[in-house]
């Protein structure tokens, strides 16, 4: 079985490419999504059994400020992947790495059924992927909410904004179970524990100090983006 992963100099392809050691992962200079021609050209070559595709512009700020720059990526990039799969083995499947934001982040707690309805244009751009990729018969839609385990990047972190959240690498010990299993359709990777931001960032970061939504300016932001599963089981957040 071929596997390409996206987005493998990412936080979440990173972790993948550890747990899948012989899938291929070019980075971003050597496989640009937006590259129409470059992408058909390299399926052709390598008959790819499955793709992993993380590969995105996951900055929610620079998603609103680059709308055509988003749009490529996340929208037209993840359709030029699934055409070159489509053209070159219509069977492979594809895993795609959506976000919880896709949800209003009003109640929290969304489940694979439950209607989205994004709040940002980065949500906006990942739930229109999303579309594309049911085209496939044998496709995944993984939804889930992550970070890396590391230092917490800012001084504070929300306590207003919630999460059923994993480290990168539980998500990817999770993705790893799915592709084991016969799942098909969307599936919520979910951490079995509802925390804030600022309880998260306090696992890494001792020193974190809290903030809410009234300190921040800048893009809608999902506030609740807390997952429930009605088909998988929820994992423990990784201690070390
Ligand atoms: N982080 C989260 O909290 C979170 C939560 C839920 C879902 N997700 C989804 O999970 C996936 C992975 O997220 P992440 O946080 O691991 O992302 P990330 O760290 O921001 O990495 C994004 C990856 O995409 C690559 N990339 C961007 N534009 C590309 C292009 N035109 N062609 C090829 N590669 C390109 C980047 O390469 P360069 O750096 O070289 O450009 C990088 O390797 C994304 O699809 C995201 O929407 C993320």
């Amino acid at each position: 079985m071929k596997i390409l992963i996206t987005g493998s100099s990412g936080v979440l392809g990173s972790e993948l490419k550890k747990k899948l050691p012989d899938a291929l992962t070019p980075n971003h200079i050597k496989l640009d999504i937006t590259n129409k021609e470059e992408i058909i050209d390299f399926f052709k070559k390598e008959k790819i059994d499955i793709v992993i595709h993380t590969a995105a512009i996951t900055s929610v700020r620079k998603c609103e400020e680059e709308k055509e720059v988003a749009w490529k990526t996340n929208v037209d990039g993840t359709k030029n992947i699934i055409n070159a799969l489509m053209q070159t083995n219509p069977d492979g499947k594809f895993v795609y790495v959506s976000t919880a934001c896709v949800f209003d982040g009003n109640i929290g707690m969304y489940k694979e059924s439950s209607i989205p309805y994004p709040e940002n244009f980065y949500a906006l751009s990942k739930l229109l992927g999303e579309q594309e990729v049911k085209r496939l018969s044998n496709h995944l839609i993984i939804r889930t909410n992550f970070t890396a385990r590391k230092k917490w990047p800012f001084p504070k972190a929300f306590s207003d904004r919630f999460g059923t959240y994993l480290f990168a690498e539980d998500v990817a010990n999770g993705i790893v179970d799915i592709l084991n299993s016969d799942m098909t359709g969307i599936v919520h990777i979910v951490g079995d524990k509802k925390m804030s931001m600022f309880e998260l960032a306090k696992i890494t970061t001792p020193e974190i100090q809290p903030m809410t939504i009234k300190d921040y300016s800048g893009p809608k932001l999902t506030m609740d983006m807390s997952l429930d599963s009605e088909k998988w089981k929820k994992y423990k957040i990784s201690k070390n």
